[in-house]
């Protein structure tokens, strides 16, 4: 089923398929992953490289951040839009020097408390820097989920989303988290999009209920009038 096999399947397709040499995947610091989800939230891959490189250049650590003026920060964030990431980056680094000695926390559960980060964020962070065993449920992995198991409602629907949470709870591999995270990530990003998905290079195709029902273009359902 594809209960049972959708860790394993999305595990190969990612190392195959998935991207390697991305900047922040070459490291295991809480703080640059951390930068890298920020950016990565509302901006494409390809206009972040560039801006994470400065940004960490003048800012190579959460002390330095920390001790930076907000003006500095929002210059080096400039272009890069929804500017209230870098207040929040900002603030969370001055947050961590002063309750938590200056070290990022390890577990999704404390990193969620900070600002600008949600629960989904944590868990990438923490999965991909402590290995910890916790989903993820942006938006990208609700389509994905909402497709391949035909999940109806709108998933913003507080509803909706806990049964989503649950499912995502339910598939998680024991081991490999990090990549199975990315390698959700990498499929809603480039594979089972919005607007084009493109089936036919999907690992899922086999046993995707939205497929298989004609129903891609139609889930996830949007928020109801
Ligand atoms: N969007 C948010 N986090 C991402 C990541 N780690 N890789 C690609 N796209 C992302």
């Amino acid at each position: 089923s594809l209960h049972a096999d959708f860790a394993e399947c999305l595990l190969a397709w990612h190392a195959d398929h998935g991207r390697h040499d991305l900047p922040w995947q070459a490291t295991r610091d809480p703080y640059r992953v951390w930068l890298s989800e920020i950016m990565l939230q509302q901006t494409r891959v390809e206009t972040v490289i560039p801006y994470f490189a400065r940004f960490l250049e003048r800012f190579p650590d959460i002390a330095t951040l920390a001790a930076a003026a907000r003006a500095e920060v929002l210059a080096l964030w400039s272009g890069l839009g929804y500017y209230a990431r870098a207040r929040n980056l900002h603030r969370a680094a001055q947050l961590i020097v002063e309750t938590h000695d200056g070290r990022f926390p390890q577990r999704a559960i404390d990193i969620a408390e900070l600002p600008g980060i949600g629960r989904s964020t944590a868990a990438a962070i923490a999965a991909f820097c402590f290995a910890e065993r916790v989903p993820i449920l942006d938006g990208n992995v609700k389509r994905v989920l909402c497709r391949a198991f035909g999940v109806e409602g709108f998933p913003g629907d507080a509803a909706v989303e806990r049964r989503l949470w649950a499912l995502a709870e339910d598939l998680l591999p024991e081991t490999h988290v990090g990549d199975y995270i990315q390698a959700q990530m990498d499929l809603g990003a480039t594979v089972c999009t919005r607007g084009r998905p493109d089936c036919s290079r999907c690992p899922l195709a086999g046993d995707c209920v939205a497929l298989a029902t004609g129903r891609v273009a139609q889930l996830p359902q949007p928020r109801p009038k």
